[in-house]
């Protein structure tokens, strides 16, 4: 090949010349420009060109060498080029990218400051399981053979079960069974609240649920009197729902309390005034209470002539409700981000 078209062909070859780091980078400056490189020894080469073509080659032999070494300038610099603008990103003195965080449930946020409040008032926390027994959540809390909560309607049995025992075995549909485990391993004095979830076979709709959460209270010891046990639902309403809440307190019934009361606190929308929220009544109801039934603390081996005591059970989706407006039930579990991002200033 005549040296002309050599050179035309390393020029074209030059132009494409393409490295990926500095190593690649000096192969091909030395395989170009080095002594022994291609370009040099094409320049050795111009010794054996004719005089009347000296000056055509020259030109080019020349124009190849700066092509060559620009080429290879050009390359050397934009790979420093590409070094420095990952260094530019490397900002140590930036705040950090935010990271999205989760919001606690305004179950959990209403959970926690019911459990804040008891324990400034001197409760500690106890706890039982959800899959529980008959025994417990029934039997020892004073229930009738025959009451319709023991009813498959009522409450969830786990079924299929091979033996008898199992039989027994239900999904606990209140806390107040924490109560009888409690008792059966405490002696008094005894003052705990129990958070848990709880289950009923209801129907799922905006105002049931299959299954919601309550916090149980229990105070037994001796001389433990009604008055005690309404001074203490008066400061927790008083601190969940502000200082100028009342209180007012309806008898009622429950198996495991005598006498029984359901409490209701003047409506924190109208002040008491009425208005639609509490259909005009200025109270809503937020829960059930009432004394230790004395049955109840025989059934959980703790002597009734020298101990008494009050209990109280209340549902955090309730409270959550009147706290938060809440309309429907069933938001709760659905876990739709935009529900659950109302509470963030709330965690
Ligand atoms: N266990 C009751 C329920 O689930 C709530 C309750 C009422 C608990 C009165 C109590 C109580 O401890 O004294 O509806």
């Amino acid at each position: 090949m005549q040296l002309k078209e050599q050179i035309q062909e390393v020029l074209a070859q030059i132009n494409d010349l393409k490295a990926q780091n500095e190593k690649e980078l000096e192969d091909l400056r030395i395989k170009y420009l080095s002594k022994k490189g291609i370009v040099v020894s094409l320049m050795n080469e111009f010794r054996n060109v004719s005089a009347d073509q000296k000056r055509e080659l020259g030109i080019a032999l020349n124009k190849l060498k700066t092509e060559a070494q620009n080429k290879i300038n050009q390359l050397r610099e934009s790979m420093q080029n590409s070094n420095i603008s990952v260094d530019a990103d490397l900002d140590l003195t930036r705040t950090a990218y935010p990271i999205p965080l989760g919001t606690r449930h305004p179950i959990s946020l209403v959970r926690n400051e019911i459990i804040d409040i008891f324990t400034r008032l001197g409760f500690s926390l106890a706890d039982g399981p959800e899959v529980e027994d008959d025994l417990h959540v029934f039997t020892k809390m004073n229930f009738a053979a025959d009451h319709p909560a023991r009813d498959m309607q009522d409450t969830f049995f786990i079924e299929n079960s091979p033996n008898d025992i199992a039989k027994n075995v239900i999904l606990r549909s209140h806390t107040s069974s924490v109560q009888a485990r409690v008792m059966e391993h405490q002696q008094p004095p005894i003052r705990v609240i129990c958070p848990g979830r709880v289950y009923r076979n209801e129907t799922i709709t905006a105002r049931a649920h299959c299954f919601f959460h309550q916090v149980e209270g229990l105070y037994v010891d001796k001389n433990v009197s009604f008055a005690d046990l309404k001074q203490v639902l008066l400061l927790f309403a008083q601190e969940m729902f502000g200082k100028d809440t009342k209180i007012r307190l309806r008898p009622s019934y429950f198996p495991f309390t005598e006498p029984s009361a359901e409490m209701d606190i003047s409506c924190h929308i109208c002040g008491g005034k009425g208005c639609s929220f509490c259909k005009n009544t200025g109270w809503v109801e937020i829960l059930g209470c009432g004394m230790v039934d004395p049955g109840v603390l025989e059934l959980c081996g703790i002597d009734s002539k020298k101990y008494s005591g009050y209990a109280f059970g209340l549902g955090i989706e309730r409270i959550t409700n009147l706290k938060y407006m809440v309309k429907d039930l069933r938001l709760f579990s659905e876990n739709d981000e935009r529900f659950l991002d109302e509470f963030v200033s709330a965690n």
